[in-house]
């Protein structure tokens, strides 16, 4: 079936020194994990470092953001094949905070998302509604709208290396998670999304992560739900044993 995956992502956290230290921890702690994927989402300037450490290990890396372009006059941006160049498997794509404050749509995040596919890299699509779209009882049109988006002119095939992850905006950072009822609710939605837009096939295979304050006292009972294949981790990701134990999440 669906394999979990765990992916921490760092944010605008740690130096280089700093991220080869937490990196070097996760090793130390999960070297033994094979049957899950185990995911890190350090800043671009530290993903050559941490490639370097995490070579031998189970633990892949992912870029944080991308742009929809291969070379040329793009000053500050980074391309998938860049990414591809600096070790990493998977990229974060559409996160809220860059919906937010950066103005990202679902348009841009669907040009991203077919540039990385070219660029062999696995988009983690992030989708999620405010806690003002939630109480107007508007979750399903935006999350409709964030899929239909993002996943425009993609193939069956293509689907099979696209991750999605539900991050309801009110829950990152907050240590409000959503109940394990209200996510599984929210990711059956989705996958329903996936099938209608793609096929059955396509929907049983997607992975859909969590994300918004998961914790080592969290993450079993989420991880519990059937529509739920993992976590994407902010806050805890950046604390050594408090990721492992979330990447050991037990059912
Ligand atoms: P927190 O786990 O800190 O709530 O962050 C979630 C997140 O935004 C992961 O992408």
């Amino acid at each position: 079936m669906r394999r979990p995956i765990i992916a921490g992502n760092w944010k605008l956290n740690l130096t280089i020194t700093e991220s080869k230290q937490l990196a070097q921890q996760l090793v130390n702690h999960l070297a033994d994990v094979a049957d899950r994927d185990i995911v890190i989402a350090p800043v671009f300037t530290a993903l050559t470092s941490v490639a370097e450490i995490i070579e031998k290990s189970p633990i892949q890396l992912a870029g944080q953001n991308c742009y929809p372009q291969t070379t040329g006059a793009f000053t500050g941006e980074v391309s998938p094949k860049l990414l591809r160049d600096s070790g990493c498997h998977y990229v974060i794509l559409g996160h809220s905070e860059r919906r937010q404050l950066l103005g990202e749509t679902d348009s841009f995040i669907n040009q991203k998302l077919l540039k990385t596919l070219e660029a062999d890299l696995k988009p983690i699509l992030c989708i999620g509604e405010t806690l003002q779209e939630r109480e107007d009882q508007q979750m399903q049109e935006i999350l409709s709208r964030q899929i239909k988006g993002g996943l425009t002119n993609l193939t069956e095939e293509q689907m099979g290396d696209v991750i999605i992850a539900y991050e309801p905006i009110w829950a990152i950072g907050t240590g409000k998670t959503a109940t394990t009822e209200q996510a599984q609710q929210a990711h059956a939605f989705i996958r329903n999304l996936v099938l209608e837009l793609f096929s059955p096939g396509v929907a049983a295979e997607t992975r859909i992560l969590y994300g918004g304050s998961v914790k080592p006292d969290n993450v079993d009972g989420l991880m519990g739900e059937e529509d739920i294949d993992g976590a994407l981790v902010g806050g805890a990701s950046l604390k050594a044993e408090d990721f492992s134990r979330i990447v050991r999440f037990k059912k």
